[in-house]
């Protein structure tokens, strides 16, 4: 029964692991998965999160399941945190807790399947690898939209606003609602306003993966999309995700949220959402959903995760303004100035494959396969390293 089946791909991000453990050299560095690190090469606990599991640790008097949707408090938190203009009524929301914005993602991807006539899905060239495979198991077929232009580093506007202006009703758009993976490039203000129209005039349904609310501009700024989308349709879904702006990656905590135009079919919805829920995990693990509940609570706990995150903001800011300097200071040829102009863990650096490999082998230095290097990985400590070899390779 067993023997013919052949070995699946290796995951372009997580495999990389399984890569890197094979490597005995001490000083190897990953800048593949998209992890934060601080000055001593640590993904810390932020301290919001050790206190709140304190108070947990305290306070929690029983590990019975949740329920399907997860935490009705953790729901409403999201919903203030994400949907902050009197556009959106938060009743009108069908939202539910997940484990991770990819399972945010794949109960999106089979309510929508399940219950309605999109099953064609725009998402952008390059984007998250996750992200095709999520939709096509769920049944979607993929396209999709210009987004880099490789030349410039910048955003291939005319491109992708050509492509969309063709995208037609019963189809969706995915679009990173923050600090693109992988480009690190973001619409600007006048961008969004622009897809927004373009959506309303052909009525395709735009789905935000919020994976990084915080990392680009502040908690506030990087609402922009939605917020414009908000003023011009009624209808739209976000995905978002707390691994990264709490840094709790192995605790699965996200959302998903189905705005649509009142408080029936949100109700109608939400029942349809736990269905998909129902079938794929039953119910979400509890533990990282009242952390970030318990933060998104408290004034002073929330104060202080804002601080966390602004510093690893500031942080990441800090990497990639050390990069180009240090490219510059050890003679590279090579303008890297566009990396300041881009935002969050990722960017393109201009490695092709074999350079990439060549990084690996000569260096240590993982990216993964795309070239998509993390700049939120690198410290004070390796940075020269980092740059002198990529010096090398191109
Ligand atoms: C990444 O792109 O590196 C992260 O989102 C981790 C993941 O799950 O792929």
């Amino acid at each position: 029964m067993f023997e013919s089946i052949t070995p699946a791909p290796l995951d372009p991000v997580l495999g990389l692991k399984d890569i890197i453990r094979q490597d005995n050299r001490e000083n190897k560095i990953n800048l593949g998965i998209g992890v934060y690190k601080d000055i001593s090469k640590n993904t810390p606990i932020l301290n919001c999160v050790k206190q709140a599991e304190s108070i947990l640790i305290k306070t929690e008097t029983t590990k019975n399941y949740l329920n399907i949707e997860g935490s009705q408090n953790l729901i409403e938190k999201t919903k203030k945190l994400i949907f902050r203009n009197k556009n959106v009524q938060h009743s009108d929301i069908a939202s539910v807790q997940t484990p991770g914005g990819t399972a945010a993602l794949k109960i999106t991807a089979d309510f929508l399947i399940q219950n309605t006539k999109i099953n064609r899905i725009w998402i952008s060239d390059p984007s998250w690898p996750n992200h095709e495979k999520i939709f096509f198991n769920s049944g979607f077929k993929i396209f999709k939209y210009p987004y880099f232009n490789k030349d410039k580093n910048t955003l291939d506007f005319f491109g992708m606003k050509k492509c969309l202006k063709n995208v037609g009703k019963n189809e969706a758009v995915l679009f990173h609602g923050c600090c693109h993976n992988p480009t690190g490039i973001d619409l600007t203000h006048d961008q969004w306003i622009e897809f927004a129209k373009i959506s309303q005039k052909k009525r395709w349904i735009p789905i935000f993966d919020y994976a990084y609310q915080g990392f680009s501009h502040g908690l506030k700024e990087d609402i922009i999309g939605i917020e414009i989308f908000s003023k011009f349709i009624q209808e739209f879904i976000v995905c978002t995700s707390y691994s990264k702006n709490f840094s709790i990656y192995n605790e699965r905590v996200g959302t998903c949220n189905i705005v649509t135009k009142n408080k029936k079919t949100a109700d109608t919805i939400f029942s349809q959402l736990k269905s998909a829920i129902r079938s794929n995990y039953s119910n979400p693990p509890a533990h990282g959903g009242l952390i970030v509940n318990l933060i998104l609570s408290d004034n002073d706990l929330f104060n202080l995760w804002n601080n966390e995150l602004n510093s690893m903001r500031m942080r990441i800011i800090l990497m990639r303004k050390l990069f180009v300097k240090t490219l510059q200071k050890i003679g590279c040829k090579k303008d890297f100035s566009f990396i300041l102009k881009q935002h969050g863990m990722f960017s393109f650096i201009g490695l092709d494959y074999a350079d990439v490999l060549k990084l690996r082998k000569k260096f240590g230095i993982y990216t993964i396969d795309s070239g998509r290097l993390n700049f939120a990985a690198i410290t004070e400590s390796n940075i020269l390293f980092i740059c002198k070899a990529i010096n090398t390779i191109l």
